[in-house]
């Protein structure tokens, strides 16, 4: 049987990642006993696309992903002067790419910044189409700036927003923050995890990031009830449903980052907490994601073009074989995703790694970008 898997190559060092990348994802399928190949169908975005199309996200490559079920892509640089903010924020806004999901794991060798990464193995999953990254934001002294705070002042009766004030729009919803939360909650009781923990800053923003917490609570009891439980009423064997003031988060996941198996956060906290978990265990290079609408999982490098080492051999293509092992388990090739993960483990216990890694292993041998895609696939 053969799956489609539409990919996109991506900017900068993303020809190179893919190059050593998809090998090693097809091979790992191939090594199980199974009749499923990949039929991967490139789309086209980014600089190959305004080369060939003259549109940095072509129409039909959007077309084909709103049909699609599975998909990857490398990063993707922001085009400059068409006018456009961000390629990616595109996609996940014209896809409805509402969570995007990180895990977060160690791997035995990696030098860190902190004494017992192995202690962190945690699943961001952070909402991407609200907060106040759903963009609405209007500059200091414009117009509209000006006319807004003048709607609060004189409508709303509020004091504390001035003339000469910068105003960005922080919109959340039930609906938004709901859907976020059942998919992270599925993900938690589907993997027999521990516990889920509501990420939030309501203490100050009640009624958006408090709200969040709240609705979360309420979708656990409402859809999950027989299943979960609270801190206030602790179950044995039911998935337990916290909550974290984001500040605190930050320090829990460096004191007991044991403690913590899966995260639901809002847009910004979510961001901040996946770069910083990355970070704690030795990088975004090895960090897997996939952005998820309720039909397509897309998966994509979490690391930008790295413009300064395009071209060079020098790029980690771990990000991207990791998410392929990702894209692997969501098809039910469990087998074939540990089997990557392992791989890539063996490379790094290896020592011959790319340069990027090479400075947080001790006695490392620095190897270029496809020698290091065919030393995890020879240790598939
Ligand atoms: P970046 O992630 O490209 O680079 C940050 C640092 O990490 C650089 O020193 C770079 O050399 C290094 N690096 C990144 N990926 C690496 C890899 N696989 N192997 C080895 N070293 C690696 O972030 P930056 O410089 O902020 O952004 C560059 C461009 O990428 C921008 O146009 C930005 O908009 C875009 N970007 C795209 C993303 C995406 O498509 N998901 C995510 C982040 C940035």
């Amino acid at each position: 049987m053969r799956r489609k898997i539409y990919w996109i190559e991506g900017d900068g060092i993303g020809p190179e990642i893919w190059q050593a990348a998809r090998p090693v994802i097809d091979a790992a399928l191939a090594a199980e006993t199974t009749d499923v190949t990949l039929d991967w169908e490139e789309l086209l975005a980014g600089t190959k696309a305004v080369r060939e199309t003259g549109s940095p996200l072509p129409v039909e490559t959007l077309d084909a992903l709103r049909t699609a079920d599975l998909a990857m892509k490398g990063p993707l640089g922001t085009p400059v002067g068409t006018g456009m903010r961000s390629l990616n924020v595109a996609l996940r806004q014209s896809l409805d790419l509402y969570a995007c999901i990180r895990p977060v794991r160690h791997f035995a060798g990696l030098e860190t910044p902190v004494t017992h990464p192995e202690r962190v193995d945690m699943v961001i999953f952070r909402e991407n189409t609200e907060d106040v990254y759903a963009g609405v934001e209007f500059a200091a002294l414009s117009p509209e700036a000006r006319k807004l705070a003048a709607f609060l002042r004189e409508e709303l009766g509020v004091t504390k927003v001035g003339d000469a004030a910068a105003i960005g729009i922080k919109p959340m919803t039930e609906a938004g923050s709901k859907r976020l939360v059942r998919r992270a909650l599925c993900y938690a009781l589907d993997h027999e995890l521990p516990s889920l923990t509501l990420v939030h800053k309501g203490n100050i923003m009640k009624f958006t990031e408090g709200a969040f917490r709240q609705w979360g609570y309420d979708l656990a009891a409402e859809e999950f009830g027989d299943k979960t439980c609270t801190e206030a009423d602790p179950v044995a064997g039911r998935l337990l449903i916290k909550d974290r003031i984001a500040d605190a988060m930050f320090q829990e996941a460096l004191l007991r980052p044991e403690h913590y198996h899966v995260l639901a956060t809002p847009n910004l906290n979510g961001d901040y907490l996946s770069d910083a978990l990355a970070a704690q265990v030795g990088g975004l290079g090895l960090a897997p994601g996939v952005n998820m609408s309720d039909s397509l999982a897309f998966y994509e490098a979490t690391h930008g073009t790295a413009p300064t080492i395009a071209g060079q051999d020098k790029a980690n293509p771990g990000s991207v074989i990791l998410c392929g092992a990702l894209l692997l388990e969501r098809m039910g090739q469990t087998e074939a995703a540990n089997r990557i993960r392992q791989a890539v483990g063996k490379a790094i216990a290896g020592k011959a790694v790319t340069a990027d890694l090479a400075p947080n292993i001790s006695g490392a041998r620095v190897v270029g970008c496809q020698e290091f895609g065919e030393i995890i696939g020879s240790n598939l």
